[in-house]
């Protein structure tokens, strides 16, 4: 069973706030999907993640559309995939990139619902949803009860 909890934004600030945070206690192995509508700031909420990662600024963060992955170094790798042109998930398997999941760290994936299937079940989900005048709800779940509470203390505390 999954559970969860939603925070409403309003600026970009607190949605670098938020990546840096999540950039900060990601350890290795650790998955991250992102999920919403084109433009609704995951490519955004990533750049803050690698800040929080240590990435150096001088690397930019950028959507990785055509080549699926980009790779940074940091406190730990991170590894930003974007899946919106796959048809599938065998893509990602012939592409090698599942095994990227697994190693030490940590793994973005915007449109992660091009490959449902291959999902390790070890994630954060974090759903961004565009509501009226720019604001945004973040809906963070997973399977792992207490990594969610600790982060949501972290995030709302
Ligand atoms: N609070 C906010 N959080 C995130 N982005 C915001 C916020 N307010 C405004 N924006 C703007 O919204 C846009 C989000 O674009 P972004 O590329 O991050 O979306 P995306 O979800 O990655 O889209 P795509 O599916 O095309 O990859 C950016 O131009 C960003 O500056
Ligand atoms: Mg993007």
């Amino acid at each position: 069973m999954k559970s969860g909890f939603s925070i409403r934004i309003k600026t970009i600030q607190e949605t670098e706030r938020i990546g840096e945070i999540l950039g900060r206690k990601a350890i290795g192995g650790d998955v991250l999907c992102l999920r919403g509508d084109l433009g609704a700031g995951k490519t955004t909420l990533t750049q803050s993640i690698a800040r929080g990662l240590e990435v150096p600024e001088k690397y930019y963060v950028s959507s990785p559309s055509f080549t699926i992955l980009h790779e940074y170094s940091g406190r730990i790798s991170l590894y930003h995939m974007d899946f919106y042109r796959l048809s599938g998930s065998n893509e990602v398997i012939e592409l090698g990139f599942e095994e990227l999941f697994y190693l030490d760290g940590l793994t973005v994936i915007e449109w992660p619902e091009r490959a449902e299937d291959i999902l390790p079940e070890r994630r954060i989900d974090i759903d961004i949803r565009l509501e009226e005048d720019e604001e945004r709800i973040l809906s963070f779940s997973s399977d792992d009860e207490v990594y969610l509470k600790i982060l949501k203390e972290k995030l709302c505390g």
